[in-house]
């Protein structure tokens, strides 16, 4: 047995030498080997430091940091940008807790992050969901229902907020501009989780960002898509925010003990997009196109892009849609074989993450491995990623945190109500959350995901689930 399990594992997947169509954004180090991250690069290890004498301190920040911080709120145009070392995760609490008050009752996507979906059950928040739409045609999640998005906002006079995902996994915008403007006139503050949108704004080829579009706070993943370390990410706020309770929760959700590595990141990632991120990017837009073409020459796969469907979209991530009747999963399983790690699949679809940093033997490599794809070789049942709507909520999620639970076979618990998150992974989107009730269309899913080697987080052994002990007798919201 290995003394060194971890340390030997990635060693082994470094080996490989994958072209890397997934985070983090500086590729395998490809975005800092310039000399404009010359010390920072050769010296990493020594760069591993907290706060000494003549830094500065994150958690109340009043030299170099406050100085790059300012940089960074300057270049993205907020009222005032924070680093954060723990990832969106910790935006995404930081926003949710200052922004809103225990029993607030907020809007927020079905398809949203898990970080969100915690925060709305720490903070102690009546959650109403928006739906989603689907693409028949590409099995996959699109946005979210713009009418019922304004239904609700019409109906329900006592919604504080709104929690919207821009983009989403697979590059899909939502119009959250108007989204901004129907909040504006019904005074509900909107919080965006951009953790794929670090990168928006800075070429015209690119949507617009979530900050410019007049967003109360916006959180980026600066790793997911910049030449920074992966956890680190950006959090900027407009000029309603409640400077001081937003402070609070940052200290509280953030490490006392930063590395100045992913400081130095942080910093290095402003300045690349500062100094060469719109050339830079006009670049990739351009390879990307090329690239795109060629592949939508070849049969069974395609490109989705912005023409397909109804929204904006990134065109610097590819959706890899296959044709009906082929797995994602088994496309995704079959690149990496070739050496193309991807960022993530469905049943449908694979999700490729580009950057400046991708090089066109990448995309070349890319290209032939699908050329050269048996696609007979992945051919699967196809689960249709079809709506199955809003579940219905029988307790509060965090009254269903603290309720007794038990343990059950997930093939019997239809009718039961849900004890803990059930979170395929990726993309990290809950299926089921606390105090939801469990139908057999959630058993068939969960059952499919299984089947399909996606890990599936609250799914015990791939067998168990757990439920509420007792139903819910005390507290029916059915
Ligand atoms: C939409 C979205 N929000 C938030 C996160 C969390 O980001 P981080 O990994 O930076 O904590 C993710 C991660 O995949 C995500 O996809």
């Amino acid at each position: 047995l290995s003394k060194l399990p971890i340390i030997e594992a990635v060693g082994d997947y470094v080996k490989e030498n994958n072209s890397l169509f997934c985070t983090p954004g500086h590729k395998g180090g490809a975005g800092f080997m310039s000399s404009l991250s010359e010390g920072f690069v050769s010296d990493i290890l020594k760069y591993d430091i907290t706060e000494v004498e003549g830094l500065d301190n994150l958690q109340n920040p009043e030299g170099v940091i406050k100085t790059s911080q300012e940089l960074l709120s300057k270049l993205y145009g907020s009222e005032e940008s924070f680093f954060l070392v723990n990832g969106s995760t910790s935006g995404n609490f930081i926003m949710i807790f200052s922004s809103f008050n225990e029993g607030d009752k907020i809007l927020i996507e079905r398809n949203c992050h898990k970080s969100v979906y915690n925060a709305v059950i720490m903070r102690k928040l009546e959650p109403v969901f928006i739906k989603n739409t689907y693409s028949e045609r590409y099995n996959a999640p699109l946005s979210i229902d713009r009418s019922h998005f304004s239904d609700i906002l019409k109906n329900q006079k006592d919604i504080k907020g709104a929690v919207i995902t821009y983009p989403n996994y697979y590059g899909v915008c939502c119009d959250l501009e108007g989204i901004i403007s129907e909040c504006r006139e019904a005074n509900v503050k909107v919080l965006v989780d951009s953790a794929h949108g670090a990168h928006f704004g800075i070429n015209k080829g690119l949507p617009e960002s979530a900050v410019r579009l007049g967003a109360d706070m916006v959180v980026m993943s600066a790793h997911k898509t910049l030449p920074s370390l992966t956890q680190t990410a950006y959090l900027h706020v407009g000029k309603a925010a409640d400077l001081e309770k937003i402070r609070f929760y940052y200290n509280s959700f953030m490490s006392t003990s930063p590395s100045y590595l992913f400081l130095c990141s942080l910093e290095y990632s402003r300045f690349y997009l500062e100094t060469k991120g719109n050339e830079d990017y006009r670049r990739l837009l351009e390879t990307a196109k090329r690239y795109r073409d060629r592949i939508n020459g070849l049969e069974h796969v395609h490109v989705v892009g912005r023409e397909d469907i109804d929204y904006e979209i990134d065109a610097t991530r590819y959706i890899l849609n296959v044709e009906k009747g082929y797995s994602g999963h088994l496309l995704l399983d079959y690149l990496r074989k070739r050496g193309a790690q991807a960022e993530m699949s469905d049943g449908s679809n694979v999700i490729l993450i580009l950057s400046p940093f991708n090089g066109e033997e990448d995309f070349e490599r890319l290209l032939a491995s699908l050329r050269e794809c048996d696609f007979e070789e992945l051919k699967a049942d196809m689960q249709e990623a079809v709506s199955y709507g809003i579940p219905s909520l029988k307790m509060l999620p965090h009254e269903a945190i603290d309720a007794g639970k038990e343990s059950i076979s997930f093939l019997e618990a239809e009718g039961k109500v849900c004890g803990e998150s059930i979170v395929p992974y990726p993309p990290g989107v809950p299926f089921l959350m606390p105090g939801e009730e469990i139908n057999k269309k959630h058993i068939e899913i969960i059952q499919y995901f299984i089947d399909n080697g996606v890990k599936v987080l609250g799914i015990n052994e791939n067998k168990h689930i757990v439920i509420i002990r007792n139903g819910c007798a005390e507290v029916n919201r059915g």
